[in-house]
């Protein structure tokens, strides 16, 4: 049985056939068209089992990663196309640099506390802990800002995966840069008041992480704060989001 790949190139779709195979994934039909039918197709990948987030694409019109989306299941019609809401450099593979600069604006590594001499714990076991492993496995594969509904009406706006990234850092307890991680996630326009809870970002994330969780503490942090008098940045006077502040 013969499958029928669509390929979104730089807006024009090419159309190939592809010989159906047991355990086979979109990215090797990928491989099989670039070796056997067009050399010219460019996609990115590198470690083929889900790991290293490279080969991130819409499949079906859902974010996936190719490695790791068994063509079989998709019907006999498939298309294929680059990532949204991000640069298309040729055919699947996207300019990441916007991404990663989302990233960067909230200082995404770890910032130890200087002021206490012994190292702070975060016991496996505890809540905290645990709380922080729900998030920590994000890939980078920038399914979640493709998803994302926000992201299509303003570009500005962080994304999911920037602000699972802060929310992280910010419920580490050892970490000393909250002040200034939460002035960025609470900015206008950029921060966590855009997002509307719409989880598509929960939806496609290959490692099932929620960025939505993650925002909507984040949020929960910022009306904290606010009411303690500590304010960052913006807190918008009317928010449709019933939340608990505790
Ligand atoms: S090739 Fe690394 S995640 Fe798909």
């Amino acid at each position: 049985m013969a499958i029928t790949i669509r390929i979104n190139r730089n807006g024009i779709e090419d159309v190939f056939q592809v010989e159906a195979k047991t355990q086979q994934t979109v990215l090797d039909a990928l491989f099989y068209i670039q070796n056997e039918l067009d050399s010219s197709l460019s996609f990115r990948c590198s470690c083929r089992v889900g790991m290293c987030g490279s080969c991130g694409m819409v499949i079906n019109g859902k974010e996936g990663l190719a490695c790791r989306t068994s063509l079989n299941q998709l019907g006999i019609d498939v298309s294929v196309q680059p990532l949204r809401h991000i640069p298309v450099i040729k055919d699947l593979v996207v300019d990441m640099e916007g991404f990663f600069s989302k990233y960067r604006s909230i200082e995404p590594y770890f910032s130890p506390r200087v002021e206490i001499s012994e190292p702070i714990v975060a016991s496996p076991q505890s809540g905290i802990r645990k709380d922080i492993d729900l998030g920590l496995e994000c890939i980078s594969c920038g399914l979640c800002l493709s998803a994302c509904d926000v992201v299509s009406m303003v570009p500005e706006f962080l994304g999911p995966a920037a602000l699972n990234r802060a929310y992280n850092l910010v419920a580490d307890v050892r970490d000393d840069r909250t002040d200034q991680r939460l002035s960025v996630v609470g900015a206008p326009r950029i921060g966590v008041w855009q997002c509307h809870t719409h989880m598509s970002c929960v939806e496609v994330c290959p490692k099932n992480i929620a960025p939505t969780r993650a925002i909507v503490n984040l949020k929960r942090i910022l009306i904290r704060r606010s009411l303690l008098g500590k304010r960052h940045h913006f807190i918008p006077k009317v928010h449709a989001i019933k939340m608990e502040v505790d």
